[in-house]
């Protein structure tokens, strides 16, 4: 049989893309690249990923997973020679069990986010992984990638909510890890070893996941600071004031609320001449007034303190849920303003200013009128430092000239501070050829050795994360 023919045997021909529109699968979210793809599968149980596996292998054919396809490094489109499989795990979205009792619950890799976190919900119970994405990215996709987002600061990125997984390894076997165990040394953690390969080790197919307690009350504040300073200064505050209730902590610099201005009128932010804004959420197990109080104590004392010039809070969930759509429309308004460097990187906090002055200096030597659009996760150390073009400047013209010497600057920068290179949005193909002049040169070797050794003929989305024969 021809590998279509097995294909469409396994899953149905209805659910093998062959020709026709497969632009949706094929074009990343930031439309950088465009790839090309043989067939796009779509299956909708375990054993139909693992015999697509199977088929591809035996044809040398190999796969593309793909999830939301929101991620921001192209790492789940096909490239363009038109020979590689994508496989939509979007069929598989199915709540497997939920165990209130135990907080945990099991669900299949293709469920989008937001439902998870509104099962979670209906059960009194809460899955804190929450990004600007959470309407169309799955949570097989955020485990592939660890995704972050916006309560790291309190509940870890999506490796440290995963509990268990049931993954297809690229021999096409099936590996029935879906654990609800929050103790097991029986050896070593496979699990690990998947969350954040980006599918080039194996497909994660379910995953048995952490829930929490809801918190009685959510409050959300937004303040405006004269500088960094002002919001490093803040963050150590909510830290003192708030412990374990602080569960976000955002900061935005003034160009990239100019943007959400401009592209999304109706959402006005407020202080509209401060240099910077921090975002920050408590949650709080008591009622409502407690955590006004705790708020009002913070801020009372960074108001005294000249750490920030001005605040306010949230008085109702709509009004709290607006504050938030402001920080998660930077994106998206930045994609409206057109084709731009992205940044996503990680620094202890106590390097952040030194990083951002710095570099802010080096950019603005090497193309006069940059606009730095400067937003991100600062209780996470995590800045999504991002370089668009000088106004009336193309933006493609201004891609090819400058990207390389920007990236250059901006990791040479963070190599030098102890950071990272990319916090939570992963390696991709985007940032493939980057990562060997910052990372280790014996974890470099022993990612190659780990990508060889499961999955020997390179059939899981090659080409991205890690090079075998770099030239
Ligand atoms: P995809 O984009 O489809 O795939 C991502 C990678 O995972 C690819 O390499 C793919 O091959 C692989 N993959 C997908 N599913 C599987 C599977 N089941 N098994 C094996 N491999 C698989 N990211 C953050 O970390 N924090 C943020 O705050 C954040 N905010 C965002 C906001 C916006 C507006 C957008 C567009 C993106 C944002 N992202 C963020 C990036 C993106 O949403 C995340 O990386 C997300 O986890 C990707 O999920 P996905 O289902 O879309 O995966
Ligand atoms: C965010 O924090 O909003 C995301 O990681 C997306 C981005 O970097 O643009
Ligand atoms: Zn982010």
């Amino acid at each position: 049989m021809t590998l279509l023919e097995e294909l469409q045997s396994h899953v149905g021909s209805a659910f093998v893309l062959t020709d026709g529109d497969k632009t949706a699968f094929e074009l990343d979210w930031r439309k950088r690249q465009q790839g090309k793809a043989l067939y796009v599968v779509s299956p909708q149980t375990t054993q139909e990923v693992a015999m697509v596996v199977k088929s591809c292998l035996a044809h040398g054919v190999s796969i593309v997973p793909q999830g939301g396809n929101t991620g921001l490094v192209v790492g789940s489109i096909p490239d363009e020679s038109g020979t590689q499989v994508v496989l939509s795990m979007k069929r598989m979205k199915k709540i497997r069990h939920i165990d209130a009792s135990n907080l945990s619950l099991t669900v299949e890799a293709g469920c989008v986010l937001q439902t998870l976190q509104e099962v979670a919900q209906s059960h009194g119970l809460l899955f804190p992984l929450s990004l600007g994405s959470e309407g169309s990215c799955t949570i097989g996709g955020n485990l592939s990638t660890n995704a972050g987002g916006t309560q790291v600061l309190r509940f870890g990125n999506a490796r440290e909510l995963c509990l268990g997984l049931e993954v297809v390894t690229a021999q096409g076997e099936i590996w029935s890890g879906l654990s609800a165990l929050r103790k097991d040394n029986t050896g070593y953690d496979l699990k690990d070893l998947f969350i954040g390969s980006e599918g080039t080790l194996g497909i994660i197919t379910a995953a048995t996941l952490k829930l929490f307690p809801a918190p009685q009350s959510t409050l959300t504040a937004l303040a405006s600071t004269e500088d960094l300073e002002g919001c490093i200064r803040l963050l150590k505050l909510a830290h003192e004031h708030l412990s374990a209730g602080l569960t976000g902590f955002e900061v935005m610099n003034q160009f990239s609320l100019e943007l959400v201005r401009t592209h999304f009128p109706n959402l006005a932010p407020p202080f509209e001449s401060s240099p910077w804004c921090v975002l920050l959420e408590l949650s709080d197990p008591q009622d409502s007034s407690h955590a006004a109080t705790l708020l009002e104590n913070l801020l009372s004392a960074a108001l005294e303190q000249g750490a920030v010039q001005d605040a306010i809070v949230s008085k109702s969930l709509a009004e709290s849920k607006q504050l938030w759509h402001i920080r998660e429309s930077i994106t998206l308004a930045q994609a409206q303003e057109g084709l731009n460097i992205k940044h996503d990187i990680s620094l202890p906090v106590s390097q952040i200013k030194s990083f951002v002055e710095h570099t802010d200096r080096a950019l603005e030597e090497l193309v006069e009128g940059v606009r730095l659009v400067n937003f991100g996760h600062l209780g996470d150390g995590n800045l999504h430092y991002n370089v668009q073009a000088p106004r009336g400047f193309d933006h493609k013209t201004f891609l090819t000239q400058y990207e390389d010497k920007v990236n250059e600057i901006v990791y040479q920068q963070v190599k030098s501070l102890g950071g990272s290179i990319s916090a939570e949005h992963g390696i991709g193909s985007l940032k493939l050829k980057s990562l060997p002049n910052y990372k280790d040169a014996v974890a470099l070797s022993l990612m190659r050795s780990i990508k060889k050794s499961l999955d020997p003929d390179n059939i899981m989305n090659p080409n991205r994360v890690i090079e075998l024969n770099p030239s």
